[in-house]
């Protein structure tokens, strides 16, 4: 039984969304996260194999795992009764704690790939709700964007309330537009800036109301532009939203050597994507300015520079 789940962007909107602003966000389809369930010896258990994670281990040794604990929720919701004899093979060319969704993309493919085993047919919503569980286990507070963003495979618009439902909506885009991404190569856990924004909110909410006010006006107007086919308007867009998230405080010095490498070489905006300290940023271009920048960003020392084009759901 084999199975994948891909990475994630978030264009705009990103810890914001954690305090009920709306946020965009965009799967990479290009580099994803798969697994193979395939037979184990009788009386072997389930064990997982996930060399990119350089770690195999059996769940009865690390029960408290969190991809141990995702997997014996699956197994208790399909009522399976006895510990099946399995082997989970995890593979992933999703950078860990780069902003791209490595942990919500491997839990997404684990889902999938126990559901078809199990002969379930889950819904997004369904897929999403479980890994949003174990994320909520092993992540604090998260808004739930990154596991919706990658079972649903669109580009969304999400927007957390209090309670579910979710606002999810697929989003229009008149004129596909072309991102560059750059790894800054600083591993980064999400969690870690989530928390510190958390305890600055906490000692001063009214100035960090306002900034994640500020944040949600700038995605609205992104929005439009998306439904417009503005690009000229979605670069400054995105310029302002990465000023925002420094007041924030979830920049570093090494995404903004390559936000500012980007700009100088002719991006149309940029931004940090994703949790921050480290990790990814994104850089809007044209097809004529691309092979620059990505130079640019190479030569200010980005680790990896991914492309991918951002267009409405067929
Ligand atoms: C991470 O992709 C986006 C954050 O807003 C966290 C979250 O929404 O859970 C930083």
């Amino acid at each position: 039984m084999h199975a994948s789940a891909p990475g994630k962007i978030i264009l705009c909107g990103e810890h914001a969304v954690v305090y009920g602003r709306p946020a965009i966000a965009i799967p990479l389809n290009d580099v994803r996260a798969r697994v193979s369930i395939i037979p184990g010896a009788p009386g072997s258990g389930v064990c997982f194999d996930a060399p990119d994670l350089g770690r195999r281990w059996l769940i009865t040794s690390a029960p408290h795992d969190p991809l141990s604990e995702l997997t014996l929720a699956i197994l208790r919701q399909f009522g399976v009764q006895r510990m099946p004899d399995i082997e989970i093979a995890i593979t992933s060319d999703i950078p860990i704690a780069s902003g791209m969704g490595s942990g919500a993309a491997i839990a997404t493919a684990i889902v999938r790939a126990l559901a078809s085993a199990y002969g379930r047919n889950l819904s997004a919503a369904e897929v999403s709700a479980l890994v949003y569980e174990s994320e909520q286990r092993f992540h604090g507070t998260p808004s739930g964007i990154d596991n919706t963003v990658i079972a649903y495979e669109q580009v969304i618009w999400f927007q957390r309330r209090s309670e579910p439902p979710h606002q999810i909506e697929p989003i229009a885009i008149a004129e596909p537009f072309t991102l560059l991404i750059g790894d800054t190569g600083v591993r980064s856990a999400t969690r870690l800036p989530v928390g510190e924004v958390r305890r600055r909110w906490e000692r001063d909410p009214s100035r960090y109301e306002m900034l994640f006010d500020a944040v949600a006006d700038v995605v609205y107007q992104a929005r439009r532009a998306l439904a417009e086919g503005d690009r000229a308007a979605l670069g400054p867009l995105l310029d302002r939203n990465q000023a925002l998230l420094e007041e924030i405080g979830v920049s570093s010095p090494e995404l903004e050597r390559l936000i500012t490498a980007a700009r100088s070489a002719g991006a149309g905006g940029a931004k940090l994507s994703g949790g921050g300290w480290g990790g990814v940023m994104i850089a809007l271009v044209e097809p004529e300015t691309a092979q620059q920048v990505r130079q640019a960003l190479q030569a200010a020392g980005a680790t990896r520079v991914l492309e991918t084009i951002v267009q409405a759901a067929a």
